[in-house]
């Protein structure tokens, strides 16, 4: 067949140089083809008429119409999906065309010619169900109402996302839904926010946490501590490392061992590092969210305070120091824990500017312990908990 096509293409050369002829009856004689126009829009490709049967260039009419084609050269594969959704499998030089699965068979087989699959028109019909197709005045003019072409593309970029190492296949489809939601948004954006579960406004769909105990766990408006959870190793801190107002400061075995040693450091530098808050109970998390609302009103509310079972000062490993101020940025002690925080375990939870990541206003005050190991990468990569908990805390719930 491939042999027989090249004579086609040779002869129709010859045709298109003397004008193009009429048809005739005869076996094996080729006319120049029309002129293709795709949705009206004439293209630089012309049909090729062999047998009174047109063929038309697969690639070219295929992503016209919408469709998204891979070809693989090694056996001449076409894997195409059509704007409709359909999934479209044939192989060059066959007479099938494979349409979610029903084979439809044709009496002419496609061709491959340098480089070029061409396919009779009937088996574009077959696959990509065209709203018309005319012959006028030397123009094959194929239409396809592209209402939704849109989200053909979409499904293109994402397809072209798979090789990126955040992605992951199971999410397929969620990455489209939210390609078509926020189609302002690249699509390295959307497979991000997807993995963070930003694709989902703040507090809606709240998963519970499994694993409260665990020292990465992750505690945002998306994951929230099991009801009136309560963490059992705590410790109560020394006063030297608090406020001392005569209240209570309890937290985490590990996370009050490595505060210690932090705190120790930074006095030998000659500063203070006392604690203003530390573990709290789901009870007075609930009064002190609602003292916010009650003081300042929802939006602030709910940019500084986080809602019952929802705050990591419930796990013991969070802690508020020396002030709860905004100028506490511009102090002496912050930026010791700038360049220091991490060497002991700790980050600086709510950054400056990744309010729509951790649904926090920056707090320069607040830290969480998470290890040394895991504060320094973040520290590195200048990250926040929810990046690196979805890279590599929560990666392998779906490798
Ligand atoms: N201020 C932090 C977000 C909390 O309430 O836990
Ligand atoms: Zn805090």
């Amino acid at each position: 067949m491939k042999k027989r096509l090249t004579s086609i293409i040779i002869c129709m050369a010859l045709v298109v140089s003397l004008g193009c002829v009429e048809a005739s009856a005869q076996e094996e004689r080729v006319q120049c083809g029309f002129a293709i126009a795709l949705n009206a829009e004439p293209t630089d490709e012309t049909s090729v008429i062999y047998n009174q049967t047109h063929y038309v260039p697969m690639r070219t009419v295929f992503e016209r119409m919408g469709a998204y084609v891979f070809y693989r050269e090694r056996d001449g594969m076409v894997l195409a999906l059509s704007r409709d959704g359909d999934m479209i499998y044939h192989m060059v030089g066959d007479t099938v065309v494979t349409v979610n699965g029903e084979q439809k068979v044709f009496e002419k087989s496609s061709v491959l010619e340098e480089g070029k699959t061409y396919i009779p028109i009937d088996m574009v019909s077959a696959a990509l169900n065209p709203d018309r197709i005319l012959y006028d005045d030397r123009q094959l003019n194929i239409q396809k109402y592209m209402f939704n072409n849109n989200y053909h593309k979409i499904i293109k970029d994402v397809l072209d996302a798979c090789g990126n190492d955040d992605f992951y296949p199971e999410r397929f489809q969620e990455y489209i839904d939210y390609h078509v939601e926020m189609p302002e948004y690249s699509i390295e954006e959307v497979v991000f926010r997807v993995n963070l579960g930003l694709d989902e406004p703040f507090y809606e769909n709240v998963a519970t946490i499994q694993d409260p105990y665990a020292l990465l766990v992750l505690v945002n408006k998306y994951f929230r501590l099991p009801e009136n959870f309560e963490q059992y190793n705590l410790v109560n801190m020394s006063r030297e490392y608090t406020v001392n107002d005569g209240k209570q400061y309890l937290l985490a075995g590990v996370a009050y061992e490595s505060y210690v040693q932090m705190a120790d450091a930074a006095k030998q530098d000659g500063l203070s590092m006392r604690v203003i808050s530390a573990y709290r109970t789901e009870a007075y998390q609930t009064n002190l969210y609602n003292n916010k609302l009650r003081t300042t009103g929802k939006v602030n509310a709910e940019r500084y305070s986080a809602r019952p079972g929802h705050s990591e000062h419930q796990t013991g490993l969070a802690v508020d120091i020396c002030s709860t101020n905004r100028a506490f940025e511009y102090t002496p002690e912050f930026q010791w824990l700038q360049e220091h925080a991490h060497e002991y375990g700790y980050i600086l939870r709510y950054q400056k500017g990744k309010e729509w990541i951790t649904g926090y206003a920056y707090e320069p005050w607040h830290y969480r312990y998470v290890g040394t190991d895991a504060a320094k990468r973040i520290h590195e990569e200048g990250v926040t908990y929810e990046e690196y908990y979805a890279k590599c805390v929560a990666a392998s719930e779906f490798r």
